[in-house]
């Protein structure tokens, strides 16, 4: 590399570019230990413990409290979180609050009713529907808005030789520090590669070779390749063709800006409809149903510890605040992904996901002076801590004008390791992206730090989506348990589809041996809003919160 040639930095702010500089003096000796195979070090698991319990967001009690109220009381779960879960339905229910008995109210009736319009909801509502019923999906914003469609990276199966489903298990456990439910990580691992050949009969483009053969890649914590991918835009590509299923499928209907505010349930405690707000305006929509699906999604635009987010606009955590009124029991709640690549730098980018395929495909994590500091494909939670230590703990960070801190991930190395291209090929969402802001992914690294990500807790669940209320389902981030305490990357992508099919399934299975209900009412409100009421909680926060705090 010619270093008297600076023209490439010019895009960069000053404060930057001699921290830029350190990173180019040290990539010939990174790519030369690269090439021959070596890679940094592995943390020890007693440093792994330690790191994680320093600088782990989780780990800060300053941003947890006790639950005072619900089936999840004495629990200590992030303080926004349980503000949410103990708020006040939303203002517009005041009338129907009054009277309790719905059951003549009935806008829409159907056998199935899936709340939520992302990828989990649109995988139950095409099994439901395939097993021949009727199904409404009331969704917040537009369908296939969620976090399905930004997830980059990739979708883990093990289809491979070298590979099984009892290795992606042991991986799965392991990455969740054995705090996962086994049965639920089988279910996951087990149907993995029926869910890789649906994909492949929608007609889903993954990365393959010119043979035919799937590209495999290594995300963070697993053993083996077996991360499939579409470029960057993985989820977004997966969403493109099971919304085209469900379009196809006649007993389907979506109804779009309608989110559920409130589940209803009966007087044998069976969940049978909900409350829909319309956001485009008119009164609150009652839906009558046989079974009900919970499918919203995960919580990180509640930014948990002050943390920007790589989530939609639409992850308030909606289905856990329904869930817990009606008295459903939630888990490890306390137990949030924050995603080491969130973007840094440029700030208007903050929080936005740098896919860890980059690290994949072998970019590595420098601090301000060019110098690695943590292998980049440990278990997320473990990376995370390590960044924030270098840069807390270390002060090694590199500082961005508006007084926000990062660390680089030298992503030009993955050209020179693999050949001119690559870069362009595997990674053309943010490639053009970031060109098209005047930094050029192939010359320049990106400055990256931690980003709430995900929600590893939620929703009791069994393998087939059930839960301990009769009538209802749960499927994808809005649950908990198959992750444990720390999801692998591509394990969600995968997850949504599996439980999202099973929970269809079992959702249509069980509608098919049940009437509707003749006393559909929010009963279960009334006495939630009593313990509330004696608790003395905040009658302020209203709940769900449906948009973030920032939106007007
Ligand atoms: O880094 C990523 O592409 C994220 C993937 C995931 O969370 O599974």
């Amino acid at each position: 590399m010619n270093f008297t040639d600076t023209s490439h930095l010019t895009s960069l702010p000053e404060a930057l570019r001699e921290s830029v500089r350190m990173v180019e003096r040290s990539r010939e000796d990174r790519l030369a230990r690269t090439l021959r195979g070596e890679t940094f070090p592995a943390l020890s698991i007693s440093d792994r413990k330690a790191w994680l319990n320093d600088f782990h967001p989780d780990q800060r009690e300053d941003g947890k409290r006790p639950l005072v109220v619900g089936p999840g009381k004495g629990s200590h779960v992030p303080c926004e979180m349980a503000d949410l879960l103990e708020s006040r339905p939303r203002v517009s229910l005041n009338n129907l609050l009054k009277d309790t008995s719905l059951s003549k109210k009935a806008d829409i009736v159907t056998d199935v009713l899936i709340i939520g319009g992302g990828g989990a909801g649109t995988a139950a509502a095409i099994a439901a529907a395939e097993a021949g019923v009727k199904v409404f999906v009331a969704t917040k914003l537009r369908h296939g808005d969620s976090n399905t469609i930004m997830a980059e990276g990739g979708m883990q199966v093990a289809d491979q030789e070298c590979d099984s489903p009892v290795q992606h298990y042991l991986d799965v456990l392991g990455g969740g520090h054995f705090t996962n439910n086994p049965e639920l990580v089988q279910a996951l691992v087990t149907d993995g590669a029926d869910v890789l050949h649906w994909l492949e009969e929608l007609g889903m483009l993954f990365d393959k070779y010119p043979t035919g053969r799937m590209k495999v890649r290594h995300g963070g914590g697993t053993s083996r390749k077996r991360l499939h991918a579409a470029g960057d835009v993985t989820g977004l590509e997966m969403m493109r063709v099971i919304r085209d299923r469900a379009e196809a499928l006649e007993n389907i209907t979506v109804s779009a800006f309608t989110p559920a505010v409130e589940l209803l349930t009966d007087d044998d405690g069976r969940a049978v409809g909900a409350v829909l707000e319309q956001l485009t305006g008119g009164e609150p929509l009652i839906v009558h149903a046989k079974s009900v699906i919970i499918t919203t999604g995960g919580m990180g635009r509640l930014h948990l510890n002050k943390f920007p987010t790589s989530n939609h606009f639409g992850a308030t955590a909606d289905g856990l605040v329904m869930a817990y009124r009606a008295g459903v029991p939630l888990q490890d709640l306390h137990s949030c992904q924050y995603h080491p690549t969130g973007i840094a730098y440029p700030e208007r980018k903050i929080g936005l996901l740098i896919t860890e395929k980059f690290r994949g495909l072998g970019a590595p994590f420098l601090n301000r002076f060019g110098d690695e500091f943590v292998f980049g494909l440990e278990p997320r939670d473990v990376t995370t801590a390590a960044i924030i230590r270098e840069c807390q703990m270390m002060n090694n960070g590199v500082r961005t004008p508006s007084g926000g801190v990062g660390v680089w991930l030298d992503i030009p190395l993955i050209d020179l390791i693999h050949g001119r291209g690559t870069i362009e090929k595997e990674f053309p969402g943010r490639f053009k992206e970031f060109l098209g802001k005047g930094i050029d992914l192939r010359q320049l690294p990106l400055l990256a730090y931690p980003t709430l990500h995900y929600q590893n807790g939620g929703m009791v669940i069994g393998s087939n989506g059930g839960t301990d209320m009769p009538g209802l389902f749960a499927a994808g981030e809005v649950t908990g348990g198959v992750h444990g305490h720390n999801r692998l990357m591509g394990n969600a992508l995968l997850e949504i589809l599996v439980f999202g099919l099973r929970a269809g399934k079992t959702a249509a299975q069980f509608a098919q041996t049940t009437t509707l209900s003749n006393s559909p009412g929010l009963s279960h409100l009334s006495a939630f809003l009593e313990e509330l009421e004696q608790e003395n909680c905040n009658k302020e926060i209203i709940g769900p919160q449906l948009l973030p705090k920032y939106f007007p």
